[in-house]
């Protein structure tokens, strides 16, 4: 599904400050995997997550999504895979606080093909759900508990129903039973197809992945 080969992201090049972060990188995902990626911090798995997720580019090297090269697209084109193959949830869940359960899980779909809005309800009730809080939908996000709002932010990410989701510590801001929860979840959702990619710095979280890659050097290692 995924296929990186050689792939280099330095920030501030050729300046003082300059960082080599990622430094010929290469990373096969399967269809179907879920993946945990650990690391100390700062060694650069943001970085990483944000290549993988055509939210930022590499400065060099090849990536291949579905067969198809991908490195080297125009912005345009990178936002439309985005926004088509890709769900994501952050560490800090990136919602809108003032918005509904609803209105912010229907967000995803205000881009790229015109929908009706009931479709758009429709589908956002059938995401949140698959996420266990169908019954919040009308409440607002500042009121929600952080399981609440994880969960929330990973409806949003499914919306679209992409093959890959990728999460950035998704469970660093949740306690034991929270993470216990999500992480079910997470299960769940690759038992139904999705192919996930979990950052983290949680060994439980990582326990529960098929698979655990370490980074270091800008480079990944298999965790034995
Ligand atoms: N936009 C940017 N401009 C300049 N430097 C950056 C930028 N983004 C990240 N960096 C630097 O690149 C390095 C890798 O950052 P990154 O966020 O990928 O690390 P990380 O492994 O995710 O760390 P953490 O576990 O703390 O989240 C860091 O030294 C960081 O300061
Ligand atoms: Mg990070």
């Amino acid at each position: 599904m995924i296929k990186m080969i050689n792939i280099c992201k330095t920030y501030n090049k050729n300046r003082r400050n300059e960082i080599k972060v990622l430094q010929s990188l290469s990373l096969t995902v399967e269809q179907g995997e879920m993946i945990a990626i650990i690391g100390p911090s700062g060694v650069g798995k943001s970085t990483l997550l944000h290549i993988i997720a055509c939210i930022d580019s590499s400065d060099q090297g090849e990536y291949w999504m579905h067969d198809r090269l991908i490195s080297g697209l125009s912005d345009k084109e990178y936002s439309k895979i985005r926004n088509k193959h890709v769900g994501i949830v952050l560490q800090d869940f990136a919602l809108i606080e003032e918005y509904t359960v609803l209105q912010n899980v229907m967000t995803p779909l205000m881009f790229g093909k015109r929908i009706r809005r009931r479709i758009m309800k429709e589908r956002a009730q059938a995401a949140l759900e698959n996420v266990g809080i169908s019954e919040l939908l009308k409440q607002h996000v500042w009121s929600l508990s952080g399981g609440q709002k994880q969960r929330t932010a990973i409806a949003r990410a499914i919306i679209n129903e992409p093959k890959l989701i990728l999460a950035d510590e998704p469970t660093g801001a949740l306690d034991e039973k929270t993470t216990d929860d999500i992480m079910q979840l997470f299960t769940k959702l690759n038992q139904v197809g999705h192919t996930i990619i979990i950052i983290t710095h949680d060994p439980v979280v990582a326990k529960s992945c098929d698979r655990v890659l370490f980074m270091r050097d800008g480079v990944l290692y298999n965790e034995i």
